[in-house]
């Protein structure tokens, strides 16, 4: 059973040297918590998939504490080296070809040419990081589909009786709350995979180039139709609560509901919150969770993007 451990300067050495040795660890990010594994090693990546019951095509993300090791992992391109230089350290994840020397394993990138790269901000990831002396592949610490963790007890619950977690680093609320922007760099235009908190006008501002949305069939693995989902039902746009529905309000709509991503209507705070919220409707007695509108722009459309999800069937 895997303990939550508080982060200081001690523990997170320890998490880097239990990477080290093939464990997995828990850790906070600004955006979700991960469940970190050496990616170049395969059994690491392996407890990772089985710890997740996620499809190991599925490829994973590579965490890197500076953007030299990240570009000495994937071949930068401009754009690439425009977007780190504006965004990294920080919520976003960028595509790149894997460069020849590339240690990251096979079963990390699901045997693709491409690899995904982040430098998360969060001062105790970096150090973590840093202590691990590798790529660290890291999901987020959810059961595969489920609603990611924006807490350390959000991942005992999922993940706690888990035989392979060796740690549960609590590294506090993320600030964020929604994954990383996800970007395809490699072509002639940016290719937004996953929106997040970098948005396509600050990606367009960076690099110049209009960000275009994938094609139907270059859509990241991951994008699933069904996915960050809780256990009940969800239901969007709804104004007001209907018979034995849970309702999430944003903003004006609401207002008189237990819960509200934000009372003020505001999309950073709602995104924060998201998460949480889905987890603590899930546990009311009620039939489904029914979610105020959200408006669609800035980081209302990664909000849309996570929702949508949430509400779709399932498989
Ligand atoms: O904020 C985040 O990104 C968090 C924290 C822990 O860093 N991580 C995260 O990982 O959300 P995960 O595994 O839940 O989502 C990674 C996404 C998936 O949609 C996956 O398909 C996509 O990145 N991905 C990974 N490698 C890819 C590749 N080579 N090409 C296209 N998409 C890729
Ligand atoms: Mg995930």
């Amino acid at each position: 059973m895997a303990k939550i451990t508080p982060a200081d300067i001690d523990t997170l050495t320890e998490a880097g040297e239990a990477v080290a040795k093939g464990q997995l660890v828990a850790f906070g990010t600004e955006t979700v918590y991960g469940l970190g594994g050496d990616a170049t090693n395969p059994e690491a990546v392996a407890k990772i998939y089985a710890a997740k019951g996620r499809p190991s095509f599925n490829p994973l993300i590579s965490h890197i504490d500076s953007t030299n090791n990240a570009f000495d992992l994937g071949e930068p391109t401009l754009m690439a080296q425009q977007l780190a230089d504006d965004y990294w350290p920080g919520p976003m994840t960028l595509i790149l070809n894997k460069t020849a020397h590339c240690p990251v394993h096979d079963l990390a990138t699901a045997g693709l040419d491409s690899i995904a790269l982040r430098v998360p901000s969060k001062t105790e990831a970096r150090i973590f990081l840093q202590a691990a002396g590798r790529p660290v592949a890291a999901p987020s610490a959810n059961r595969s589909g489920r609603i990611s963790p924006t807490r350390a007890q959000h991942v005992m619950d999922e993940l706690g009786a888990c035989d392979d977690l060796a740690m549960i680093l609590d590294m506090g609320a993320t600030e964020e709350g929604l994954e990383s922007t996800v970007i395809d760099a490699r072509g002639e235009a940016p290719v937004i995979l996953r929106p997040g908190s970098i948005t396509a006008t600050m990606i367009a501002c960076s690099t110049g180039l209009r960000p275009i949305a994938p094609s139907k069939d270059i859509i990241s693995p991951g994008q699933l139709a069904s996915h960050y989902a809780p256990s009940k039902p969800v239901v969007l746009d709804a104004v007001s609560s209907k018979d034995g529905d849970i309702m999430i309000g944003f903003g004006a709509h609401g207002q008189d509901a237990v819960f509200n991503l934000s009372p003020k209507g505001d999309l950073t705070e709602a995104a924060a919150n998201l998460y949480d919220l889905l987890r603590a409707a899930d546990m009311e007695a009620g039939k489904r969770i029914a979610i105020a509108p959200i408006p669609e722009e800035g980081l209302g459309i990664a909000i849309l993007d996570r929702l949508r999800r949430a509400a779709a069937d399932r498989p």
